[in-house]
This record gives structure tokens, C-alpha cells and sequence, in this order.
């Protein structure tokens, strides 16, 4: 089955529609498209999230390279700017691998997910990721950490470690703590933690992950610095299988969007709310709205973030933006991001298709 948004012609004859639209609608999303930064190269920042500082919109995500081995991280973590999120200007490689073989981010682990905070009591930006070591597969799933003082970096690469060893959740069971679950395997030498995602709220930060063998999520607390956890968390959704997490706080309340384990390929989305970060987490079906193919693949793609606008005036709806990757196993860097507008059905998030969109029309009716 030929996927009408991702094949139209050949690729000349798409990069030179993508260049006349371009210029016709300079400030337009294209989900799905390649997305070039404003030196003409196609973004390389996959599995990314944003923030917004001194006037800029920051992105960081894993820089990928060609082919099925840039899968791996053989430059780190790259980082973009912009003022209107759709002109992105090349900000370089925040975080770089290491040349060193001993080093736990040495070129050629894995490096996911990696998300950045501003932290305004230490004035520092901190890095969080998902880190597998090289030659290990996805066997170590290990949460690693960087600081910088600027956005762009250099990050300095801090640790990696699993997370909370020799603690139990605030709220596992003994049915949980009993020998033979995984949460019991990992309790000495800390919990799993794969996708993920760090989520911000007043002044406390959150690391939401995948854990217990992807079962599981846990949503643990950061210490004041943020740079480690500080001992509280929790199991969410136990067995319910959610991956690539992406969490946002509208209406009074705290929305999570989510996949399911179907590792590159993509799945039904899902997504979640709850009255605090720490839950109960409660469903709210697949977001998308749409074909079967699109509720079935989630537009062919998978969360990373969703982006909080700045409010447009007082007592305004805020708005969201869901971002997503496009995933090209076979070939890394080709991978595209998916944005789309948040837009509601009363209390539940929903999502529709947009070939084209903007700031200015994203939430302006179906
Ligand atoms: C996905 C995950 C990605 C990556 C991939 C590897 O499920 O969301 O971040 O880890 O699996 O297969």
C-alpha cells in the first residue's frame, strides 16, 4: 500500500514542490515532509522535544546518520532555534558522543529520547536520555543526564544509571514488591528505564520512562537540581504496555499521550488523564481522529512531546501542539517528524491530519 503523504513522485519533483509551497506559505507545518533548517538541510533532531528561552524556541533531539546503523549515536544530540517554530536555524551538536571507549555515551551507543529543562534555580539547562551501551542492544536501559548553561551547549555528560536502586514505588503492593516480578528483580540495582520523557510542573520536574521490561511505566520525582532522582516515585498503567510518553497539563489537569510496544513500527496512540502527575492514570482511547489507517498507525507515527503555546491573551483555550517521529529504520536520518495541532472534544485530546497547517489556522475549526 503506497502512502499517499510520504510517496507523490519522485524525490526531485518533491523537493521542488516542497520549495514553491514553501516559499508560497513560509509559515506552514508539513507533517511528514522533509523539513529543511534554514541553511536548506533537512532537520536532524528525532525523538526530540522543546523549550522555549529568551525569546527562541529551542529543539533538541538524537542526530541520526544514514542507513540502519544510524540508529546508533555517532554525533549526539543536536539542537536547533527559531522564533516562529517552523524556521529552524541550525544551533549544532549539544551533547557530542564520546571518543572515549570507556565512556558510558562513547560513539556507537544508543541515545534516545533526549529531552531538556531549564532549571531557573541552578540556571542551568538540563539534559535527560534514554542511554543503552554500546554493544549491549536495549539491554542496559539506563537514564543518562548532561548540563549546560547555554541551550545550545556543550552539554557536560553527568551519569547514566538506572533508576532509584534499593527503593520501592510509593505505591507498589506486596504483590508488586514479591519475588519474581521485575519491579523485585530490578529493586538493587535500580529500575529500567527506556523511553521517556521529563515533564515540568511549577518547580518540580518528573521523569516518566518506561520500565519493568517496557510493562510498566514509572513517573519518578527529580531532586531540586534535577540533575537526579531523589527517591519518590511510582508505577503507572502497570502492564498496560505505553511507550514514547509525551505528557502536557490543560484544564486543570494532567494529559499523557502514548504508544503502544511495537518498537520502530507504528501503532494505535493513545492517551491518558489524571487529577495529579502521579495518577491514577485513566484512558481516553486512541486520539485520532481519522481513517483506519490513520487511527491504526497514529498517521504513521509515534509520540515524542507536546508543546505548551504561549497563552494568545488572558482567559484564552491554550493550545498544544503534538509532535511525533515519522521513523525510518532502514535509513535514520530519513526519519520525519508529524506536528499536529491538539484540539479537543470536550475533557479528551484529539487528533486530526493536517497536510499543511499553521499557528494561525491549526485550531480554527475542523
Ligand atoms: C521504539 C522506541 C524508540 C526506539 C525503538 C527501537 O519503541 O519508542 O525510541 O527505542 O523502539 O526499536
Amino acid at each position: 500500500m503506497i502512502d499517499r503523504r510520504s510517496v507523490l513522485a519522485g524525490a526531485g519533483a518533491v523537493a521542488l514542490m516542497g520549495k514553491a509551497a514553501r516559499a508560497a506559505e513560509p509559515d506552514a507545518f508539513r507533517p511528514g515532509e522533509v523539513w529543511n533548517d534554514t541553511n536548506g538541510v533537512a532537520i536532524n533532531a528525532h525523538g526530540g522535544g522543546l523549550l522555549r528561552h529568551a525569546g527562541r524556541w529551542w529543539w533538541h533531539g538524537e542526530h541520526k546518520t544514514a542507513g540502519e546503523g544510524g540508529n546508533t549515536a555517532l554525533v549526539g544530540v543536536h539542537s536547533y532555534s527559531s522564533t516562529d517554530l517552523v524556521n529552524w536555524r541550525d544551533e549544532g551538536v549539544a551533547l557530542s558522543v564520546s571518543d572515549d571507549p570507556d565512556s558510558p555515551i562513547t560513539r556507537g551507543c544508543i541515545l534516545e529520547r533526549p529531552k531538556v529543562v531549564y532549571n531557573p534555580r541552578t540556571r542551568t539547562f538540563v539534559m535527560w536520555f534514554h542511554l543503552e551501551l554500546r554493544g549491549k542492544g536495549y539491554g542496559a536501559a539506563q537514564a543518562g543526564v548532561a548540563v549546560a548553561d547555554r541551550p545550545q551547549g556543550p552539554f557536560r555528560f553527568l551519569r547514566a544509571g538506572r533508576v532509584n536502586p534499593g527503593i520501592w514505588p510509593a505505591n507498589a503492593t506486596p504483590e508488586d514488591k514479591a519475588p519474581g516480578t521485575t519491579l523485585a528483580r530490578d529493586f538493587p540495582g535500580g529500575q529500567m528505564a527506556r523511553d521517556m520523557t521529563v515533564f515540568v510542573d511549577g518547580d518540580t520536574a518528573w521523569h516518566i520512562y518506561a520500565s519493568e521490561e517496557n510493562a510498566t511505566l514509572q513517573i519518578a520525582r527529580l531532586a531540586p537540581d534535577w540533575t537526579r532522582h531523589d527517591g519518590y516515585y511510582v508505577r503507572a498503567l502497570p502492564d498496560g504496555g505505553n511507550e514514547a510518553p509525551a505528557l502536557f497539563k490543560a484544564k486543570g489537569r494532567y494529559y499523557m499521550f502514548a504508544s503502544g510496544l511495537t518498537g520502530w513500527r507504528p501503532n494505535p496512540g493513545r492517551v491518558y488523564v489524571a487529577d495529579k502527575v502521579t495518577g491514577p492514570w485513566r484512558s481516553l482511547g486512541n486520539p485520532v481522529r481519522g481513517s483506519e489507517e490513520d487511527r491504526k498507525t497514529t498517521f504513521h507515527s509515534q509520540s515524542t512531546f507536546v508543546l505548551p503555546l504561549p497563552p494568545q491573551r488572558p482567559g484564552a483555550e491554550p493550545r498544544f501542539i503534538f509532535m511525533a517521529d515519522r521513523w525510518r529504520p532502514e535509513n535514520a536520518i530519513d526519519g520525519r517528524y508529524v506536528w499536529l495541532p491538539v484540539e479537543w472534544e470536550g475533557e479528551t485530546p484529539v487528533l486530526r491530519w493536517r497536510d499543511r497547517w499553521t499557528l494561525a489556522n491549526g485550531w480554527a475549526g475542523k
